[in-house]
């Protein structure tokens, strides 16, 4: 575990930001790019090291990436459909948005792969992508559902699949495998997850047509151009800082080239139902994700209650949602989240457990949460569970508290966005 970061109350909040690229679109771009034939150009890449992993193992695969260390833009060169069999094992890390989605890829090459990752991600339930896969062909060995995975891939048989949980990296997985299948496969879910595959899978020349509401069917056989592109400004990210607005009465931040795709911007009528002003300033279309200008300023914070597909829409930003819940007025519940058990950490026992270390009531449930409002919190030892978006719910909520915090395992924060702590610092007035 690294070491701990302090964190002291503070008084507000105001500045503007551009945060880096959204991890979703930069490691469905990276992919994209990594058969695609030719350079394609990524401005405003993630930060993050799950990003990283992507581009160590397209460059394992024989692309080549060239990252420029100052202007945050990658380029990677494909060589097409057919990438180059790697000589180690496939190290994704942290990262199941790398393993996931990769392995639709490496499911339509004909060569063995084999993927692991760390800790975390090896305890995380593969079977979700093992099974589809395995039905359109691909030979996969696995202990349990669980990492490493090791993968012969080879031509694939077209699919009709609906994913039995709502999960946006196995949408795009399958329509990336999809590419490799002689014929078409149509791909359905649940309830709508976010459209960054289908997207970018555009963007990059590919034809994905709406069959209906949440189905899709995508042609085998289909080549990708590359492409220029400025990654929008991570929601996900900026989840942590809207939720350190909603907590002082005089905050003011204004994010610029932020993502507001809808299918991922349900966090900020959630935010204004809980009452943060929220004004958007400028928004345009860029390879067909919506980008903007925004500004948000505090309210007096009321309740929440998420649940159905608006949990699969926030799950990421779930965690800090319930990290503030104490400093509403009439609490936050949460219902079926129960994803949100198998993330990076059981997120659902690390909420619970940091809130009441810093003095709240809680009622964990198997799919969620139901914090309370009007509730006092004490700064306390907190654990990130070397979870990068537990580490950083935990500093927003630490702001408010009467004392210092100390988090532990603070460095977790590096897996999506490594200057969070001094950014947040900059921002804060204490
Ligand atoms: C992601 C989808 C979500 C999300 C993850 C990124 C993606 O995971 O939690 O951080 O980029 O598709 P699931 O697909 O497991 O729901």
């Amino acid at each position: 575990m690294s070491a701990g970061v302090v964190i002291r109350p503070a008084r507000n909040i105001r500045g503007s930001l551009r945060l880096p690229g959204d991890k979703s679109i930069s490691h469905r771009y990276a992919m994209l790019a990594g058969i695609a034939k030719g350079v394609t150009r990524l401005e405003n890449f993630a930060t993050g090291a799950d990003c990283a992993s992507t581009l160590s193992c397209l460059e394992q695969l024989g692309c080549e990436v060239v990252r420029d260390a100052t202007g945050g833009a990658v380029e990677v060169e494909g060589g097409g459909m057919r990438l180059k069999p790697a000589t180690a094992a496939l190290d994704c890390g942290n990262s199941g948005s790398t393993v996931r989605m990769l392995s639709g890829i490496l499911a339509g090459q004909p060569f063995v792969s084999e993927l692991v990752g760390d800790a975390s991600l090896s305890r995380r339930p593969m079977a979700r992508i093992i099974e589809p896969l395995r039905a359109m062909g691909a030979e996969i060995q696995s202990t349990k559902d669980r990492l490493p995975l090791r993968i012969r891939g080879g031509r694939l048989r077209p699919i009709e699949y609906k994913t039995p949980v709502a999960s946006a990296q196995v949408k795009t997985c399958l329509m990336l495998a999809a590419l490799s299948a002689e014929g078409e496969s149509v791909i359905e879910e649940p309830v709508r997850t976010r459209d960054h595959g289908e997207l970018a899978l555009r963007a990059f020349g590919a034809k994905v047509e709406e069959l209906s509401a949440n189905r899709w069917r995508v042609r085998g056989g289909q080549t990708l151009r590359p492409v220029h592109a400025v990654i929008p400004g991570d929601i996900s990210t900026a989840a942590f800082f809207l939720c350190a607005a909603a907590l002082f009465p005089e905050a003011n931040l204004v994010f610029d080239n932020l993502l507001l795709n809808p299918t991922r911007a349900a966090l900020l009528d959630a935010l204004r139902e809980l009452g943060l002003q929220i004004s958007v300033m400028k928004v345009e279309q860029q390879q067909g994700e919506l980008v903007g200008v925004i500004q948000a300023r505090c309210g007096t914070l009321k309740s929440l209650t998420v649940s159905g597909a608006l949990s699969a829409a926030l799950i990421d930003e779930l965690p800090v949602l319930a990290a503030i819940a104490p400093y509403t007025t009439g609490g936050i519940e949460i219902r079926d989240a129960r994803e949100l058990r198998v993330k990076e950490s059981d997120r659902i026992a690390a909420v619970a457990e940091n809130l009441r270390a810093m003095g709240a009531e809680v009622e964990e449930r198997e799919d969620g949460l139901r914090v309370a409002g009007n509730q006092r919190l004490h700064g306390a030892t907190l654990q990130s569970h070397d979870d990068h978006r537990i580490a950083m719910a935990f500093a927003v909520a630490a702001l408010r508290a009467e004392g210092e915090s100390l988090m532990e395992g603070a460095d977790a924060a590096r897996i999506s966005f490594p200057d969070f702590f001094s950014t947040l610092d900059a921002l804060l007035e204490r």
